[in-house]
């Protein structure tokens, strides 16, 4: 029976764009989206959406309303629908066993049990959040224990692979679809459902079938492997600095290799998002709990290499402004974890900013999506009111590049946003502007430091040689 209602439980960064996504290109399904949270619920429902993403207004306007809907009726959307996405959050756990390491599947146990208290008929229930392989074998013994008789529940697993800031364009065209599922006849009934929502815009050969634990897996294991590619040329980056070798010339001698590929070779000053370092984490635990020590240590180091960078950078600034930034002006530039988003979970420059208050610097920080107070929020940690003193002692909050680098002593490029290229920022008004000698660290990779240097500024790029002030 073809799909003709969704429900996708959790309008976060996943639920939001790929439902909605959903509605636009399927007139023929009603989808609905629901949360516990009501004010982003209100927010998907207002002109001001909830996340910003490009492509995502234009899309949530031409169909909310008429075949998209977002409400906090959880158990309404459960009762009407016959697939339903459970998109919800599995952050790392921060306490109990595996703390620090493993997913906090309590979300997703959540929405499962919900689902089988409600559900009034048979349903397909998709596997969308990232989670722990196997964990379709946990949902479906909740789900058969709890449900009413005579109600079937087929899971699917069809882990999410797009990226923020580019989310809208990653769902109409995605490389591939990946749907896992039992190989039993009901299962593949269920996989070919949950295909045929897809084939609607992606090509069937984009489309990939697998087992359920194959596509679990395969999750967990793209992502190590994208942060694996960042951590390598990041490693390559300081033996860059310390040689002469230029990190974007060995990036693209070595992607120019067909085997080895261009993309996700960008040095910088770390990854961040909700994914990379959680589902690494994640893949660790795995290892350890099926006792494959050396597998875990492998994956491990990956975010250990991701640490050290952000580490590495600091401690650059701070030999470079003459060991010491105490009461200095360091504006930083960019505090979302990359350029379109305003998503800051995990970014680079939380763990660089607390550095610089450790250190007693002065910080102003501009970022031109990300609201003010979650940056406080970011940097403080959660209730405690003398580290929320102490970040708004050290830290004020810019309207531009220019008020954040106004009678600074070092600028510090963490988020790549087009405007901070220097064909954007005036960098001349931004050094005239500047306490002498004006420090410029690029820990993107985007300025042209010649030009830049002309100017006047004394510029450190990561990955090159002047980093280690030798050029
Ligand atoms: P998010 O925190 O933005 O959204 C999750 C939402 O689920 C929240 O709004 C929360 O209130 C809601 N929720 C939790 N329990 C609920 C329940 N029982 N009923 C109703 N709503 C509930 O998270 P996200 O970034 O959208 O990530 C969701 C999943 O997708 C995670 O597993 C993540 O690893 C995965 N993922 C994320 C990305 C990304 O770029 N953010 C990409 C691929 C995969
Ligand atoms: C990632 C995966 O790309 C996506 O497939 C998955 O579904 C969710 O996790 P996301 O975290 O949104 O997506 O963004 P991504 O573009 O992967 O960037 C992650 C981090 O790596 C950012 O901080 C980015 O700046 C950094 N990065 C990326 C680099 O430092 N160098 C690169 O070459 C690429």
């Amino acid at each position: 029976m073809p799909v003709r209602n969704i429900c996708c439980i959790g309008a976060g960064y996943v639920g939001g764009p790929t439902c909605s996504v959903i509605a636009y290109k399927c007139h023929d399904i009603k989808v609905t989206i629901v949360d516990l949270n009501q004010a982003r619920i209100d927010a998907w429902n207002s002109d001001n959406l909830p996340i910003y993403e490009p492509g995502l207004d234009e899309i949530v306007f031409e169909r909310r309303g008429k075949n998209l809907f977002f409400t906090t009726d959880v158990d309404g959307a459960i009762q009407e629908a016959d697939l339903i996405f459970v998109s919800v959050n599995t952050p790392t756990k921060k306490s109990g066993m595996g703390a620090g390491m493993a997913a906090d599947l309590a979300y997703v146990e959540g929405a499962t049990r919900r689902i089988a208290e409600v559900a009034k008929s048979s349903k397909i229930v998709v596997e969308k959040s990232t989670v722990p392989c196997r964990t379709a074998q946990s949902m479906r013994t909740i789900l058969e224990a709890n449900s009413t008789p005579g109600i079937h529940f087929d899971i699917c697993s069809n882990p999410e692979f797009l990226a923020e800031g580019t989310a809208i364009k990653d769902l109409l065209n995605p490389d591939r679809v990946l749907i896992g599922a039992l190989q039993t006849p009901e299962g593949i009934a269920a996989q070919k459902a949950l295909a045929e929502v897809y084939t609607h815009w992606v090509p069937a050969d984009r489309v990939i079938t697998t087992n359920l634990w194959s596509s679990e897996l395969s999750k967990l294991a793209a992502n190590a492997l994208l942060a694996q590619r960042i951590s390598s040329i990041n490693a390559l980056s300081a033996i860059c600095e310390a040689t002469g070798a230029d990190v974007d010339e060995v990036a693209y001698a070595c992607g120019r290799d067909s085997r080895i590929g261009s993309k996700f070779l960008k040095a910088s000053v770390g990854f961040g998002g909700s994914c990379f370092q959680k589902d690494i984490l994640n893949l660790v635990y795995l290892s350890e709990q099926l006792h494959l020590p050396e597998v875990a240590a492998y994956w491990k180091q990956v975010v250990i290499m991701n640490e050290y960078q952000k580490k590495r950078f600091v401690r650059h600034i701070i030999s470079t402004l003459f060991n010491t930034i105490t009461n200095k002006k360091i504006a930083v530039l960019g505090f979302a974890f990359k350029k379109d988003t305003g998503d800051t979970r995990e970014a680079a420059a939380i763990t660089l900013i607390k550095d610089f208050i450790q250190e007693h610097a002065r910080v102003a920080v501009y970022d031109p999506k990300v609201d003010h107070e979650q940056i406080f929020r970011d940097l403080s940690e959660p209730g405690v009111i003398d580290t929320r003193k102490e970040v708004e002692k050290h830290v004020t909050i810019c309207a531009s590049a220019y008020e954040a680098c106004h009678d600074a002593d070092a600028v510090v490029l963490v988020t790549e946003w087009d405007e901070f290229r220097d064909t954007a920022l005036d960098y001349q008004k931004v050094y005239d502007n500047m306490h002498k000698p004006a420090f410029l660290f690029d820990g993107r990779l985007i300025l042209d430091a010649a030009k830049l240097r002309q100017i006047g500024f004394k510029v450190s790029v990561i990955g090159k040689n002047e980093l280690a002030g030798t050029a």
